[in-house]
């Protein structure tokens, strides 16, 4: 149905139906173009580019994500080429001699999980990991911990991406956090541009993260942090972006920030892909395709996929497999893949080896088999797995 938006990548890998967006998506054929601009606005531009990025593609972009969330300010939002540099410009806010008490789950992605590991080494941090496992009774234990004690740090996922589950909404919990300075960080890379998320009632509080390559379906290169109005905090972890109006100035004495979210940015990057996400979302304002459109077409795809392995009676790919949670409040309890625990890893990577004989590409981490939903789809396509 979607399929001629996507002609590039689908010519590029004929007879493969592609069941890893989630991993990375497909780039739509007008992210091209996009490209191609990029290059001639820097043979226009040359040294004057940096200006003209952001007084032109930048805000563009801003605009966009702020009405995907339904911010009420764009400049809160801050651009880096991952989210790991944001995670670790979070980190660096805290006085690293100090204690740091940080909150958090097990099912939060690598850049995080492996940082947050890592700093325990300095022997005066304290990590508390919230298993997500029950998920029926993930949202009381995750409050119950919130209000448990002061945190200085609190970092959990809008989707996990490790089984696809949503999170529960902040409202759920953020009223058993004890301090108004606890940093508080939601990492909603698997729920942006693919479920409808209306940040407006938390972007005076939560910094919220995302980033390009998954369903806003740009390309990798262009992450982005909201930053909470009128915040106030100082990461050690800092490069001349974050002070762009001051660098006139004599540079020397106390480092400056800006006062909206650029005072959490880095320094020079590579603004392709912010030309390549403009371009998407101009093509889903064009096709009348916002996020919940795209949702509910996802939505048909599950079903259909879900019918056709009921079919199958299969021993590992079946209903009874599929990581459900219930934890989340809303109106959405799952991303856009689903994921099945099977027995053991061999099981799951022996499965997605005869998978990707029949043309289905999957993605699998340890028990866990993930398979992705994606517009390039249609519900027929799923009859090619016989697993
Ligand atoms: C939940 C989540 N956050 C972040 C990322 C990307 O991290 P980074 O931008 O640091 O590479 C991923 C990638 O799969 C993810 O699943």
């Amino acid at each position: 149905m979607y399929q001629h938006l996507y002609q590039h990548f689908l010519n590029a890998r004929p007879n493969l139906l592609h069941c890893a967006p989630h991993s990375h998506y497909y780039w739509p054929d007008v992210t091209r173009q996009a490209q191609l601009e990029y290059w001639d606005d820097s043979a226009r531009y040359a040294d004057e580019k940096w200006g003209y990025f952001f007084s032109t593609k930048i805000p563009e972009l801003q605009h966009n994500i702020a009405t995907e969330l339904h911010l009420s300010d764009p400049e809160q939002i801050v651009f880096a080429p991952n989210t790991h540099e944001f995670v670790y410009r979070f980190l660096s806010v805290f006085d690293a001699k100090q204690p740091l008490h940080i909150l958090t789950t097990d099912g939060e992605f690598h850049s995080f999980n492996r940082q947050s590991r890592r700093i325990l080494e300095r022997g005066n941090v304290h990590l508390e990991v919230v298993p997500c496992q029950p998920y029926a009774t993930f949202a009381e234990r995750w409050r119950d911990a919130v209000g448990a004690q002061s945190w200085q740090l609190i970092f959990i996922s809008q989707v996990f991406y490790n089984s696809g589950v949503v999170a529960p909404e902040p409202e759920q919990w953020i009223s058993a956090v004890h301090d108004r300075e606890t940093l508080i960080v939601v990492d909603g890379y698997h729920g942006f541009c693919a479920l409808p998320t209306d940040w407006s009632p938390y972007e005076e509080r939560i910094f919220y993260l995302a980033g390009a390559y998954k369903y806003a379906q740009g390309g990798e290169g262009m992450c982005f942090a909201v930053v909470p109005k009128g915040c106030s905090l100082r990461p050690e972890y800092t490069g001349w972006f974050a002070d762009f109006a001051g660098l006139a100035k004599p540079q020397g004495g106390a480092v400056e920030y800006a006062q909206n979210g650029m005072r959490f940015a880095g320094a020079t990057m590579d603004f392709t892909a912010a030309y390549r996400l403009n371009a998407v979302f101009a093509l889903w304002r064009d096709e009348k395709l916002p996020t919940a459109a795209r949702h509910r077409y996802i939505e048909t795809l599950q079903q259909a996929f879900l019918e056709h392995i009921d079919t199958l009676n299969h021993a590992h790919l079946n209903r009874s497999n599929l990581v459900t949670g219930n934890c989340a409040s809303g109106s959405y309890q799952h991303g856009h893949f689903y994921t099945f625990e099977l027995a053991s890893a061999e099981v799951v990577s022996e499965l997605a080896d005869r998978l990707k004989a029949q043309g289905v590409a999957t993605d699998y981490r340890d028990r866990r088999l993930r398979f992705g939903f994606a517009l390039y789809q249609t519900p027929e396509d799923f009859r090619k797995i016989q697993g």
